[in-house]
């Protein structure tokens, strides 16, 4: 199994939109079955990318405060990836299941072990923004961490303390790789083609080859309840992401 983590210092980047069209594409490349997605950020959104109604009990939060294993919280997409939403959960659960994440750093590291999921499958996970213990968890696990990045000043002004992060992983888990994406790139904005730019100069061949434009499918699809690549399969959004996942897998099978 291998585990991509998505996170990024900053909130609105793009994460939980780039976890599940990102998963959809791959699932597209791999076979239906093949790639879960996992939502650890409170908000609660992954599943509305995948089109997956509120239920109670599929809940990462409420099955880890019930000691219950993942299977029942696991939803089946109606686009060929799997999701166990964060869940609707009340403070004090929210609170409760962070405590639980804090005295157990290796949580996720063991309920990844205990899902039975094959060797070649792949687990995204979303993650909330900036530091937290969701985050500690999902780097304790990752194969690889995906950082989302805008080409604006925002964004380049967090590298140093991401880069801070992946130094301190290194050290811990010598083998995780991380990259970076830029997310909603146009380059009709003289910026954001400097700012990709600068961006392209500081992190050499970490930055990933292929971007995601900014693109109103992308909103619209969400609005919709459905992955970009169902709500508009010719729009330039779908063509990045099928482009995206088809160069990590190919990284992946090197
Ligand atoms: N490539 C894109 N083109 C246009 N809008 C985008 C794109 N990626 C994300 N968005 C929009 O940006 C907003 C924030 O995205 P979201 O995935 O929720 O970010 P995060 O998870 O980092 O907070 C959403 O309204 C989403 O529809
Ligand atoms: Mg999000």
């Amino acid at each position: 199994m291998s585990v991509i983590v998505v996170a990024s210092m900053k909130g609105g980047v793009g994460k939980t939109s780039v976890t599940a069209n990102l998963a959809v594409a791959m699932a597209a490349e791999l076979g239906a079955g093949r790639v879960s997605t996992i939502d650890l950020d409170p908000q609660n959104a992954l599943r509305l990318h995948l089109g997956i109604e509120a239920l109670e009990g599929q809940s990462i939060c409420k099955q880890a405060l019930r000691r219950r294993s993942w299977q029942s919280a696991m939803v089946d997409s109606p686009f060929g990836v799997a999701c166990i939403p964060y869940g609707l959960v009340s403070e004090s659960e929210r609170e409760a299941f962070e405590d639980l994440l804090v005295e157990e750093p290796d949580w996720l590291e063991r309920q990844l072990a205990q899902t039975g999921l094959g060797d070649d499958d792949l687990v995204l996970i979303d993650m909330p923004p900036g530091p937290s213990v969701y985050l500690n968890q999902g780097f304790a696990c990752a194969d690889l961490i995906l950082i989302v990045l805008l080409a604006d000043a925002a964004s380049y002004s967090t590298i140093v303390a991401m880069e801070t992060w992946i130094d301190q992983i290194a050290v811990q888990r010598p083998g995780v790789e991380s990259v970076y994406l830029l997310n909603q790139t146009d380059e009709s904005v003289r910026l954001n083609r400097d700012i990709g730019e600068v961006l392209q100069q500081r992190l050499g061949k970490r930055l990933l080859p292929v971007g995601i434009h900014r693109d109103e499918a992308v909103c619209e699809a969400l609005a919709f309840l459905q992955p970009v690549l169902f709500y508009d399969p010719r729009c330039q959004a779908t063509h990045d992401f099928q482009r995206l996942a088809a160069y990590l897998i190919g990284q992946a099978d090197r």
